[in-house]
């Protein structure tokens, strides 16, 4: 079959309502949880992506009893500590998802055996130091050429609690932290510049003793480890990051009007939506209300009458880190300027990002000026693609792959986009709904 997808017509003007597929962050830890927790836990509207299914991969090689049906998975959880490590030679397989390798990581603190862990080509790219610095301070210790994957945690029978800064603003470091903390007995402190707040939300939510202050720049969050809880089932709103495509594609469409139903925004997850209504985007929420902690909230969206630039302050970075890809071909259509700056992460996600950003904009005839960290657009409201585009050799990025295919549908040209199967990482119906917005 072929991985690629032709692209050579604009979308016509839709009116439709959609509902999306569960959220990764919350999927893959409402399993990494349930895994922890005392009796069965299940969840609905679990992302079936392979991170996801990689997730529950790894936790059955752990020894933990994992049920999943076409509406349900339930999981039988082992407890804090209760991860069955004591076999030989255990190769944990995280493929193409930093949440899950580096979340996992901090599950196996405590290990009886030396564990393995290997992902795809992206995955094997990316920056592990920064999960390994303070896991070893719990006492764990790693065998890693250079800090990336392959790597090998050697879990400590008696982890002790830890005080830490993290800087980087990483949610996957902080949560890999609060997992460690969870299965260590005595108070650990982590002082974490902001990022997403899925994993406090859901040990409070759990009742684990976790204490959470929240400053302008960082968050103070104290865990006392060492307790049982009790398994939870959980209803997985929908992905905010899956919806921005969705979101962007009808800001572009003339005469256009979409509904997304029940999407986590959650406000660390909501930079996208402060953004695009900064560029003129209409967007309003309905129906909001509170599960467990989360915000949701049904969006609608409508055609915007003109994009504006934007200078996009900081503050907002760590809060749309995912959807900086497609708010950059947002601001292709800007009637000036765009800067997006300090946005040197964007080149650790699966692929660089800023990097593809800049080449995806040259291609479809956009000036940028970037730096290691920043992209100047300079944006052309009259943009409109008449040759041929080719993407490829990205890495497979599941968000290079769809914001190419939002690009292709509003501005035009012939488009070659590689890699179709890498959206099954994140988002395996996105070509569906597709087609589903365009009957
Ligand atoms: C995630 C955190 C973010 C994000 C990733 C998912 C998470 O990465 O980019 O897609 O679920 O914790 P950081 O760890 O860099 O914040």
């Amino acid at each position: 079959m072929t991985d690629k997808i032709l692209i050579k017509k604009t979308i016509n003007p839709f009116n439709k309502k959609i509902e999306i597929e569960g959220d990764k962050s919350l999927s893959i830890r409402w399993a990494l949880l349930a895994s922890q927790s005392l009796g069965k836990s299940t969840s609905t509207n679990l992302l079936k992506s392979e991170d996801v299914l990689n997730t529950l991969n790894c936790l059955k090689k752990l020894g933990v009893k994992v049920n999943l049906t076409k509406n349900k998975c339930t999981i039988h959880g082992v407890g804090i500590n209760g991860l069955k490590d004591n076999k030989k030679k255990i190769v944990l397989n995280a493929g193409n998802s930093g949440t899950l390798a580096r979340l996992i990581m901090g599950l196996l603190v405590h290990s009886k055996n030396e564990i393995k862990l290997i992902g795809d080509k992206s995955l094997s790219k990316r920056d592990f130091k920064r999960i390994i610095k303070p896991l070893k301070k719990f006492g764990a210790k790693f065998k890693s050429n250079s800090g990336g994957l392959p790597l090998t945690i050697i879990g400590t029978n008696n982890p002790k609690p830890i005080k830490y800064s993290e800087n980087i603003g990483s949610a996957q470091c902080k949560s890999a932290i609060m997992l460690a903390a969870l299965n260590t007995k005595g108070k650990t402190i982590i002082k974490a510049k902001k990022s997403r707040n899925h994993s406090e939300l859901l040990f409070k939510y759990l009742n684990i003793p976790i204490k959470t202050i929240n400053k302008n720049k960082f968050d103070l969050i104290e865990i006392n480890g060492g307790s049982h809880f009790q398994s939870f089932n959980y209803k997985i709103p929908s992905d905010i990051s899956s919806a921005a495509f969705f979101i962007i594609l009808t800001t572009l469409s003339k005469n256009s009007k979409l509904v997304i139903k029940n999407v986590n925004v959650n406000p660390t997850r909501t930079g996208v939506l402060k953004i695009l209504r900064k560029m003129g985007a209409n967007i309003i929420l309905k129906k909001i209300q509170t599960y467990k902690g989360e915000k949701i909230a049904d969006i609608q969206v409508k055609s915007a009458k003109q994009i504006k630039p934007i200078n996009c302050p900081t503050n907002l970075n760590s809060s749309a880190i995912d959807e900086f890809l497609i708010i950059f071909l947002l601001a292709a259509k800007a009637k000036g300027i765009s800067y997006f700056k300090n946005l040197s992460e964007l080149n650790q996600k699966e692929s660089p990002r800023l990097k593809w950003g800049a080449k995806i904009l040259q291609l479809i005839g956009i000036k940028t000026i970037t730096t290691k960290d920043s992209i100047k657009i300079y944006g052309n409201p009259n943009l409109v693609i008449n040759k041929k585009i080719i993407i490829k050799n990205y890495l497979g990025d599941h968000r290079v792959f769809m914001s190419s295919v939002i690009a292709a549908s509003v501005y035009g040209g012939q488009w070659t986009i590689h890699d179709k199967h890498s959206i099954k990482t994140s988002f395996p119906t996105f070509l569906k709904i597709i087609n589903k917005i365009k009957k």
